[in-house]
């Protein structure tokens, strides 16, 4: 027991000096701010929901500590682009922290390129990035209208009815049975369309022909598959509406016949963009290497930009730039709550004089990370979510409507997200005074919780219909 307390403590002097939540004293930590966090957030709130809040609550600089070791994690959380991109993800790419790999392990399985390092890692990427690049991406346009038109037909169907719908996404099964059974289903039925593609491929390719294939398959699989013989051979051998409204105006019937249209869909592109700043999906959450050789030349430090402190690395922090902070950092997003689209388009900003279209502003909006472990999938879900968007929009309302509740209920945008949960306004007292549900968060009835990645509240429950011009 003393040998506990004292290491704790010996743990918790590792932080004097540095940035971080008060400490109400040294055996708990930073204990308090999860029961703080309990009483103000939504119930199952995403962790990185609260983050900006208690860091503005606490008028702390951009990156600073967060201590809950013997309970949970200590965690360094970063709000400033430049310390995430230049320590940690880009300049500096750290290994990915053991934490995020057991809690990937258990729905991805061993072997994931999420969480794979070094050489595995490397392969990985190589096999797949070819059939991820744009180039490629693009020439698949044509199936992911087709893919449309199949979707168009259901949401069509549930228009007619208007019938209250609500989408499945839910924490992954950790039953080690179902986590089982589910992994051996789905490794069957992918195991099986890989078995029908190599069979293809292999009568495709006549003798004497070989690399035919090659030019003719540009799926990703396909390219994939390109890539890994060639990698084998070499072993072997608010307006929410009025926004919406624009894209609908965008024609889409032609994409089919000139996919690059895509491209000049401008506007749409950016309100895909500003919804993944105010709600990113994931994050990711890095570590120190471990001492040896792989540590060697590793920056152990970070310098805040602002206020220029160097603040350590320590051994067993989780290291995190929390997308959903730099997202709301003031200097590159006046206004971080508001959803205006126009401000990621240079020409047309209101804000000209913030830091967004400079050196330091370049990483700033990171909903799929940066640097090297940047997601491979990136530009496959902006042209799928671009096309499903500008089709469906077109022909579709959706009005957010929670089991029972009033529908399409709107509350006010806060100035910040301190403000809107203070005891100053009439939420914040209701909350505290207990006469209220705790349901939103910067005047989001459709807040995020952790469901494998950041997932709306209830799964966007609401009902479809058919717009009226
Ligand atoms: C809205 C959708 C998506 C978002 C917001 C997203 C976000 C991210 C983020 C933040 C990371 C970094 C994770 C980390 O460092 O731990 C990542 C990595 C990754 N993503 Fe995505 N992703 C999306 C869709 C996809 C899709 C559709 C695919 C594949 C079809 C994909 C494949 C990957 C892979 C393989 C990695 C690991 C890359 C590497 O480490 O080299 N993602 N994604």
């Amino acid at each position: 027991m003393v040998y506990f307390v004292d290491n704790l403590i010996r743990k918790r002097r590792q932080l004097d000096g540095l940035p971080q939540l008060p400490m109400q004293n040294r055996l708990l930590g930073h204990l308090h701010i999860a029961d703080e966090v309990t009483k103000l957030f939504p119930p199952g709130v995403h962790a990185h929901v609260w983050s900006e809040h208690v860091r503005t609550k606490y008028k702390l600089p951009k990156v600073f500590y967060l201590d809950w070791r013997q309970f949970g994690p200590l965690g360094l959380y970063i709000g400033d682009p430049v310390v995430a991109s230049k320590y940690v993800t880009t300049t500096q790419s750290l290994p990915k922290n053991p934490l995020a790999r057991v809690y990937l392990e258990t729905f991805l399985g061993r072997n994931d390129m999420v969480t794979a390092e070094g050489v595995h890692w490397d392969s990985l990427r190589s096999i797949f990035n070819p059939g991820f690049s744009l180039g490629n991406i693009i020439t698949l346009t044509d199936s992911i209208v087709h893919a449309r038109v199949t979707f168009g037909d259901v949401i069509h169907t549930k228009a007619e009815t208007s019938e209250l719908l609500c989408s499945r996404s839910s924490e992954p099964a950790r039953r080690p049975w179902k986590l089982w059974s589910n992994g051996r289903r789905l490794n069957a039925e992918i195991g099986k369309e890989f078995d029908l593609k190599i069979r293809r491929r292999a009568e495709q390719t006549a003798p004497g022909e070989k690399g035919a294939i090659h030019k003719k398959k540009r799926s990703v699989i396909d390219l994939s598959l390109n890539a890994y013989e060639k990698e084998t051979s070499m072993f072997i051998n608010d307006g929410w509406t009025a926004f919406f409204h624009r894209a609908r105006q965008e024609t889409a019937d032609i994409l089919k016949q000139d996919p690059y249209l895509v491209n000049k869909l401008e506007y749409t592109t950016t309100v895909i963009r500003e919804t993944m700043r105010i709600f990113p999906a994931a994050s990711t959450v890095r570590c120190r290497p471990t001492p040896g050789k792989a540590e060697a030349g590793v920056l152990g430090f970070v310098i805040e930009s602002e206020t220029r402190k160097q603040i350590p690395m320590l051994a067993d922090a989780m290291l995190r730039p929390v997308a959903h902070m730099i997202h709301r950092n003031t200097r590159f997003f006046p206004n971080p709550l508001k959803f205006i689209p126009e401000r990621l388009i240079q020409s047309q900003t209101a804000f000209p004089e913030k830091k967004l279209f400079t050196d330091a502003g370049k990483d700033a909006f990171r909903p799929f990370e940066k640097g090297p472990r940047s997601c491979i999938g990136q530009e496959l879900v902006i042209l799928e979510v671009k096309v499903i968007l500008a089709l469906t929009a077109r022909e579709f309302d959706f009005v957010l409507e929670y089991p029972g509740e009033e529908a399409d209920v709107r509350y006010p945008t806060p100035e910040n997200m301190v403000d809107e949960l203070s005891d100053n306004t009439k939420y914040g007292k209701a909350i505290r005074a207990g006469t209220t549900k705790r349901d939103r968060f910067e005047g989001h009835r459709v807040y995020q919780r952790l469901m494998s990645a950041a997932k709306p509240n209830g799964g966007y429950p609401g009902r479809i219909y058919f717009h009226t011009w």
